[in-house]
């Protein structure tokens, strides 16, 4: 795309997330419009939309019964005070949340985004331990490589050092585990390592004091460090780690909820409830800014009391529980519901990784993972994935890309004829990608 003079000085007086302005300029992508699987740019130029905009798109863009409940919604309300009251489609809301959730986890409080959700879930834990007699614990585990946000909070528990060093130091109490991909090579079956990178989450709580570690955090399937797919066994194992230690699991399901693997969330896919579930992205199909955080129904008993105990959950943000959103939200959760997309996702999902496979004959391609409609494809070389981001921009195809890795995670909608036509972009994209770094 060739910038025009105004909008390459405005690009100056802007930043493009994880960006150098000055490498975006040179490839840059100004959308100008979205329907179903595809943007078009300002040029006019259509992009098959192969990663819902970045996880969100999760019934396509604009999709007709979310314009519709947001028709409808605007017409009634857009804004209710959160510091004054709810509004009662934030009710249906959390109503309908519930429904769909595994096990109790049925106290939801609906937030703008991922990082709120996220951010919310901690102080939530830490004032749960606080008014449940284990004032001391405040700690978090997490993942390195892991992704939870941009707020405080959330880039602490993160495990990216690229994108937290510039802003060092951090909050204090968070710790860190290696995923079991980094250390798969080291040992002689995925299920050992996988058995070993759990396990070491109990090392680290005995040797931190139980009393003062209050939660684990992990993406059940990790986007940043390359759909990192771990075993069912890996969560059970850290599941009865947290419950034997009374510390929190919480799911970051931002990128994982609402159908992507399979089912409703990924606790569901890999058979495991945890005790908190955060999410966001593709709640609402990208129709408004949206997250929630929802925990076990009894957690919340802690909060409950007479006003002179003053133990309310202290915590809130302005735009949280947008009675837009709320609309949004439901209408979601029931086109999913009601045409079994979740389940359609882990039948395309397994055709998708089929045909991802495929792209093996090239000799580039490490390995395929993830589940569901989320998949991710590990290349052998950095430089391939850098001529990628530009070969697929050039090919009209929008992806995720990091670049030893790539990760797709079409719509639930796309139907298998929309999978074929994006693999076969992939394809040439990766083609063109392999021919350049050669010749670089
Ligand atoms: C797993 C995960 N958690 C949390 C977040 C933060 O969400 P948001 O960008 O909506 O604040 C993201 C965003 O990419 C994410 O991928």
């Amino acid at each position: 795309m060739k910038l025009d003079p105004r909008r390459e000085q405005l690009l100056k007086r802007t930043f493009i997330d994880f960006h150098q302005m000055s490498e975006f300029v040179r490839n840059p992508l100004i959308i100008d419009r979205a329907e179903g699987l595809y943007y078009w740019d300002i040029e006019g130029k259509r992009y098959f939309d192969a990663i819902g905009g970045i996880f969100v798109a999760s019934l396509g863009h604009g999709h007709p019964r979310v314009m519709e409940a947001m028709r409808k919604q605007m017409e009634r309300m857009t804004f209710a005070p959160p510091l004054h009251g709810i509004s009662d489609v934030t009710l249906d809301f959390i109503e309908k949340l519930g429904s769909i959730t595994p096990g109790n986890l049925n106290y939801v409080k609906p937030f703008s985004g991922g990082s709120e959700s996220t951010e919310a879930a901690m102080k939530f834990v830490r004032q749960y331990f606080k008014q449940t007699g284990h004032p001391h614990k405040y700690k978090f585990i997490s993942r390195y490589y892991g992704y939870h946000g941009g707020t405080a909070g959330a880039m602490a528990a993160s495990g990216t050092g690229s994108r937290k060093s510039k802003f060092e130091p951090h909050m204090a109490g968070f710790l860190k585990v290696f995923p079991p991909t980094y250390y798969r090579d080291r040992f002689s079956s995925w299920e050992e390592c996988n058995r070993f990178t759990a396990q070491s989450i109990e090392d680290i709580i005995i040797h931190e004091d139980p009393e003062t570690v209050a939660g684990v955090m992990v993406e059940p399937i990790g986007n940043t460090g390359g759909i990192i797919t771990p075993t069912d066994e890996y969560f059970q194992i850290i599941r009865d780690i947290c419950t034997k230690y009374n510390v929190a699991l919480i799911f970051d399901e931002v990128i994982t909820g609402f159908g992507k693997t399979g089912n409703m969330f990924a606790a569901q896919t890999f058979g495991v409830t945890p005790d908190i579930i955060c999410c966001g992205k593709g709640m609402s199909s990208g129709a408004m800014p949206i997250g929630a955080m929802i925990a076990r129904e009894d957690m919340a008993e802690a909060f409950w009391g007479e006003p002179e105990k003053n133990i309310q959950f202290a915590h809130g943000h302005t735009f949280a529980g947008n009675p837009l959103a709320a609309a949004v939200g439901i209408a979601v959760i029931d086109e999913i519901v009601e045409n079994g997309l979740d389940k359609k996702a882990a039948v395309n999902g397994e055709y998708l990784a089929n045909k991802l496979e495929c792209l093996k004959k090239y000799g580039v391609v490490r390995e395929v993972r993830g589940k569901g409609i989320l998949r991710g494809v590990e290349l052998t070389d950095a430089a391939i994935g850098t001529a990628l981001k530009r070969t697929s921009l050039k090919n009209g195809i929008i992806l995720r890309v990091d670049p030893t890795w790539f990760a797709v995670s079409p719509a639930l909608i796309a139907t298998q004829a929309d999978l074929d036509e994006m693999c076969a972009l992939i394809e040439k994209s990766l083609v063109e990608a392999i021919e350049e770094s050669r010749k670089a």
